[in-house]
């Protein structure tokens, strides 16, 4: 299967039910939507795959980099209960995913460990390494272009 097609059917798969286009409403980086930064993420994390040797799980990559900022709520909003945004939402992420789906070792890796080295924990897996650079990646374009 090629890229697009396995973004677009693990994309399909994820969005039974609407579940992820909860991602549309809020927004990550100047006009992107969390839901259009994941999918920047997703399709960049497969780049990286294709260059790298060895082997990669990228079923569970698609899904960790398409849930990996699945915090659902609006971090510009000031709230007491989550002070740091930074540090916590990778953990909330991985909360509402386990309760939506059915998530493995390594999308859990990728989705609670895609924060490091902000925080100090850092991934496991190899996919859980691909998905935190290719988010570092994503976020700094995002910031970028929106000037
Ligand atoms: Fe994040
Ligand atoms: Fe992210």
């Amino acid at each position: 299967m090629d890229n697009d097609q396995l973004l677009r059917d693990t994309l399909a798969e994820l969005d039974a039910g609407g579940k992820l286009s909860r991602l549309k409403r809020f927004t990550q980086h100047g006009r992107y939507s969390v839901y259009a930064h994941s999918l920047s993420v997703a399709a960049l994390s497969l780049r990286i795959a294709g260059r790298m040797p060895g082997h990669t799980d990228c079923k569970s990559l698609v899904r960790g980099a398409l849930l990996h900022d699945y915090f659902l709520y609006d971090w510009h909003v000031k709230d007491r209960r989550r002070p740091n945004h930074a540090l916590h939402h990778a953990r909330m992420a991985l909360e509402n995913a386990r309760r939506d789906y059915d998530i493995n070792d390594i999308e859990a890796d990728i989705i609670g460990h895609h924060m490091f080295p902000v925080v100090p924990v850092p991934p496991r897996t190899r996919e859980g390494w691909i998905v935190c650079i290719a988010d570092k990646i994503s976020a700094a374009r995002e910031t970028v272009k929106r000037r």
